[in-house]
């Protein structure tokens, strides 16, 4: 029998009560999870990568993402844990008038990183720099975060944005009074945890245990490379244009390619570890001076920015940390022309004679080039539903 039945009856048997307990529900006492968007089991956040990202494949540089993993041992991903973390994502209570969450910056659709030059803050103001993809953050082997790598880890930097004035805005005491205050944290807490007690040492754990799970592998790079013994060789699935792009992008000069792989390295496309890096977009640095200032004092890292991810480089667009190319054509023609000798220069943007080197590639291999980095794209990425808003219901 249904509460709304009950309730019919009661003006002729008001001494009775309902006899039929399993149906009736009291008010106030629904389920406090029901209005977030959750599995009645934990999605899996722990699945297993495919073996090539294991392998080395001989080449000059590692393609193995062993030992550039930076989940410390004291957090590893659990399911519920990251479960946690993906409301707390996507919680727009954490932000001081309850606009912005951190899937407002980092859309699922952009593959975590997004569309605007600039992102808005909880009152619309811009941000300094273009938001980052959250995927592959995992494979960082310096484990060191945002584009001047000012976070010490992924635990450190998950609650800087919350308290930044721009973004979220709120202050410590702040995020536990109102994480507190939402009826559903209780249970996930308790399930990731053990216990509903919240501190930002949790809040922390978990939202980078949701971030860490974001990793990409199902494009048609990763159909290719799964046929093939290693990254170099043809892959059947690919064009001739996407595999002479490949060429290009992981050869050396030596070899005839133009060695984007020197920086943009292994499986997971990102920096193995060689740390912030100038990659010659301004001949002096301006107003942003990249890492030099926030961890490191020494000037040599003037102008030296972290290495993003490349996968689902399509889609995380505008480039760059201040966003200054709209398309990846743009990008391609900056390193082919437009690098310039910044006194920081990467010696592997530099010509023999010292200075920034002009790859002087002809239209066809710009655009062979343009076509492998499409090949990075992972449609997954964007519907998978383990990284979707669970307030989904509450927008409807
Ligand atoms: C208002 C927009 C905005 C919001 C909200 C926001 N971010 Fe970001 N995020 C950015 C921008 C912009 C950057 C790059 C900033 C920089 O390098 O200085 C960034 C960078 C990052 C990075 C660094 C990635 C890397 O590879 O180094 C991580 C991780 C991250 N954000 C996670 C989060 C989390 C977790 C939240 C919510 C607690 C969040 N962000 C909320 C805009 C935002
Ligand atoms: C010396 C190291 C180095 C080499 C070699 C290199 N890159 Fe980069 N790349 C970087 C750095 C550093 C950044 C980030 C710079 C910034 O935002 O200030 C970057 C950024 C990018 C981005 C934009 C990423 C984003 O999310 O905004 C693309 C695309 C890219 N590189 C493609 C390439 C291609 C293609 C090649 C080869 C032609 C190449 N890179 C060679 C260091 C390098």
């Amino acid at each position: 029998m249904k509460l709304h039945h009950c309730l019919l009856l009661l003006p002729s048997l008001l001494f009775l009560s309902c006899s039929d307990e399993k149906d009736y529900v009291p008010r106030g006492t629904t389920n406090p999870l029901e209005i977030l968007d959750l599995p009645a089991v934990a999605y899996d956040y722990n699945e297993q990568l495919p073996g090539y990202f294991f392998l080395n494949d001989g080449g000059p540089v590692p393609s193995s993402v062993n030992g550039i993993d930076n989940t410390p041992a004291h957090n590893p991903i659990t399911n519920d844990g990251a479960t946690l973390g993906r409301v707390l994502f996507y919680d727009k209570n954490l932000s001081l008038n309850r606009t912005t969450a951190c899937g407002s910056c980092h859309r699922a659709e952009k593959a975590f990183a997004d569309s605007s030059p600039f992102s808005h803050g909880l009152y619309g103001q811009p941000t300094k720099r273009n938001s980052m993809t959250l995927v592959n953050a995992r494979f960082y082997q310096r484990g060191r975060f945002f584009y001047d790598e000012r976070a010490a880890s992924l635990e450190d930097q998950v609650i800087m944005p919350i308290l930044d004035h721009t973004e979220m805005a709120l202050d410590p005491g702040q995020i536990l009074q109102r994480v507190a205050e939402q009826p559903y944290y209780k249970q996930l807490f308790i399930k990731a945890f053990g216990s509903n007690t919240i501190t930002s040492e949790r809040i922390e754990k978990a939202l980078s245990q949701f971030i860490r799970s974001m990793v990409s592998h199902n494009s048609k790079y990763d159909a290719g490379r799964a046929q093939a013994a290693n990254m170099r060789e043809p892959f059947a699935n690919f064009t001739a244009e996407e595999n002479r792009g490949k060429d290009l992008f992981l050869k050396p000069f030596s070899e005839g390619g133009v060695n984007c792989y020197a920086c943009h390295t292994t499986e997971a496309f990102v920096s193995h570890n060689i740390g912030p890096i100038n990659n010659g977009l301004d001949a002096a640095s301006g107003t942003d001076l990249g890492a030099y200032g926030f961890y490191t004092s020494s000037p040599e890292m003037t102008g030296a920015f972290k290495i993003p991810t490349l996968r689902n480089i399509v889609l995380t667009g505008p480039y760059m940390h201040d966003a200054r190319f709209t398309t990846l054509m743009q990008v391609i023609e900056h390193y082919n022309s437009g690098v310039k000798d910044h006194p920081n220069l990467s010696p592997w943007l530099k010509g023999d004679d010292g200075s920034a080197r002009q790859l002087n590639l002809s239209e066809y291999d710009k655009l062979a080039l343009l076509r492998f980095l499409y090949t990075l794209t992972d449609q997954t990425i964007m519907s998978d539903p383990r990284w979707l808003d669970p307030f989904i219901n509450q927008h409807l």
